[in-house]
């Protein structure tokens, strides 16, 4: 490649340095040529030219947790300006779309038969209380923009729901809409998370919920956001937390790959719980994904290896257009 035609790389989109450090070890063993927007905040000129490569956008829809409020808006644009110049985006603006709004994923999720729980949206408190109204049993709150179990509280009836909202410890989403949902009541504590890379299945995890169902994996890790981070400490139950679950099959796995295609996500963590009756429910589409280094460990199963090397086939595929079109 000569100076006009500099040596395209792999560019992660992110704000959060400890996510990606398993994924620089991968890059660095698969010697993949990486760099790094760390897009809490910046300027986007919207006259220049993006350089060549392919994109990976791992923003998080925790990111204002982080103190990058505006970190998915300026990836919004970035993102947008990258696919006006025809650039290879894995996560592009409408997975961006569906991350940073539950909302979305639900929408999206029911128009491929997949089944989601109950949910009522509400903005301003007296609207949420009355959206809880016409819920039939147990239900949760939690934020519209959510990540690491934002504002997931568990309420028996509206009563409860009143004080709450009424009380000190309410916590607005920072969108401004919290959602009502159905309660699914799982006969065994545990969730599952569906793990894609390269639009294709990777492995499904378990996670044991038993510590208490407001706690979504990460609040367990006390590291952060989506799922278990790297560093997470083990809990102090003897089973594990994360288990990857040997050959599992499921009609769930068409319908999101579908999903996932249709929305330009190369790469998500999508969740689901079971209820008593055997329903299965999916309640959360996670297009930054983090995986759980003891569980990977056991299985023999590395997810940011395949993600560096899948990442390196979409850029020999435009390296070598590139050739061609030269
Ligand atoms: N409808 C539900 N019924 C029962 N538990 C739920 C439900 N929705 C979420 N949870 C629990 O709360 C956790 C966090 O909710 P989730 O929708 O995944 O939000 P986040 O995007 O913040 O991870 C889940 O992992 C699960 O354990
Ligand atoms: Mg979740």
């Amino acid at each position: 490649m000569d100076a006009l035609h500099p040596t395209p790389k792999i560019h992660v989109i992110h704000e959060n340095d400890a996510w990606v450090e398993p994924l620089r070890a991968a890059f660095d063993e698969l010697k993949l040529p990486y760099d790094e927007w760390f897009l809490s905040e910046g300027v986007l000129d919207l006259e220049s030219v993006p350089p060549e490569g392919v994109f990976y956008n791992r923003m998080s829809a925790s990111s204002h947790t982080r103190d990058h409020r505006y970190a998915a808006e300026l990836t919004g644009g970035v993102l947008r300006w990258l696919e006006s110049h025809g650039r290879r985006v894995v996560n592009d603006t409408r997975a961006l779309r569906l991350e940073i709004s539950k909302i979305e994923q639900y929408e999206a999720l029911k128009s491929y038969g997949i089944r989601t729980p109950r949910t009522l949206a509400a903005v301003g408190k007296k609207h949420l209380v009355e959206a809880a109204r016409k819920m039939a049993g147990p239900f949760i709150t939690k934020h519209n923009r959510a990540g690491k179990g934002l504002g997931v509280k568990l309420f028996q009836d509206v009563a409860s729901l009143e004080r709450h909202v009424a009380s000190a410890e309410f916590e607005d989403s920072v969108d401004g809409i919290t959602l009502i949902q159905e309660y699914i009541r799982a006969t065994e504590p545990f969730i599952t998370r569906v793990e894609f890379v390269g639009g294709e299945f990777l492995y499904a995890v378990r996670v044991d919920t038993s510590l208490g169902f407001e706690l979504c994996p990460a609040d367990a890790c006390q590291v952060g956001d989506a799922f278990c981070p790297v560093g997470e400490q083990p809990a102090p139950a003897a089973a594990p937390r994360f288990r990857i679950v040997e050959n599992f099959q499921s009609p769930l796995i068409e319908k999101y790959r579908r999903f996932i295609a249709d929305h330009g996500i190369g790469i998500a963590g999508i969740e689901f719980i079971t209820d008593a009756r055997g329903e299965v429910y999916t309640y959360d589409v996670n297009t930054n994904t983090n995986y759980n280094p003891a569980a990977e460990a056991e299985a023999g199963k590395y997810g940011m290896r395949a993600i560096a090397a899948y990442l390196g086939r979409e850029l020999h595929t435009l390296a070598r257009r590139n050739v061609r079109a030269a």
